[in-house]
């Protein structure tokens, strides 16, 4: 039975008016966690998409976070050191991380020292474990981006680790470079209370498209399996990535 999650669409003139609004909208989520819970515990996402929003969080959000509460994974990394300019830790250092006063334990990055990208999904398994308490993780927030190809993560096209139903994070390859990378799997992702998926750009409006679309089979567009099974869909657009038409783009 295809799971149906009603996608909150929120769609903007361009990149920078959507991240701020993402960082608004996050602002909020975050405040009304934190008022009954300690840890507000989210995922970033890579590639280059989510910058513009992490500086906003970093700037316009810079007093308003309760930071000493905020703990940030990642929903997937690339197999590199953690200064190589393709790194989604360095990324998100670089645009938020060394902005703000999170305290370092609250960082936990999937560490790309071991000699095997699979001894990393298991150490940063251990380290979801330690804090989710051994329960299947519900992360607060998770963040994703949308490949043209329709991954998301590092769940690719065709990808075993679309199957993967007990692991919550395995080693993934993909054609692009760089080729090893580490992700959250499904269930995972699909535990979250709320996925955010940034989209920005004209090559981006068939996979948003494609991934909408209930009967799209994920096997080819993984992101069309994120649907969180008790949590919300949001999809953050700008206008192109969104299919507005030059006309409607003038009314947003
Ligand atoms: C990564 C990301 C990946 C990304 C998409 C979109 O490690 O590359 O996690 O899933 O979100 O590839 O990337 P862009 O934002 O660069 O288009």
């Amino acid at each position: 039975m295809v799971h149906t999650v009603v996608p909150n669409i929120h769609v903007f003139a361009d990149i920078e008016e959507l991240s701020r609004a993402a960082a608004a909208a996050i602002a909020q989520l975050v405040a009304g966690v934190t008022r009954s819970r300690a840890a507000f515990s989210m995922a970033l996402a890579g590639g280059a998409t989510p910058g513009t929003l992490y500086h906003h969080l970093a700037t316009d959000f810079l007093n308003a976070t309760p930071w000493a509460q905020m703990h940030f994974f990642w929903g997937d990394e690339r197999y590199v050191a953690t200064d190589d300019e393709a790194s989604n830790y360095r990324m998100a250092r670089e645009a938020l991380l060394d902005h703000v006063p999170v305290p370092e334990a609250n960082v936990h990055p999937i560490e790309t020292h071991f000699p095997h990208p699979d001894m990393a999904a298991e150490a940063y398994e251990t380290v979801l474990r330690e804090h989710f308490g051994g329960e299947l993780p519900r992360f607060d927030l998770i963040l994703l981006g949308v490949g043209h190809d329709g991954h998301t993560a590092s769940l690719f096209p065709e990808s075993p680790a679309l199957q993967e139903t007990e692991r919550w994070v395995v080693p993934a390859t993909t054609p692009g470079e760089p080729q090893q990378r580490v992700t959250l799997t499904l269930p995972v992702l699909n535990n979250a209370a709320v996925v955010y998926f940034l989209a920005a750009g004209p090559e981006k409006a068939e996979p948003v498209q494609l991934t909408l679309d209930d009967a799209t089979d994920p096997a080819p567009c993984p992101a069309a399996a994120v649907r969180p099974t008790e949590g919300e869909l949001h999809w953050w657009l700008d206008a192109a990535a969104a299919g507005v038409s030059a006309i409607s783009h003038s009314l947003l």
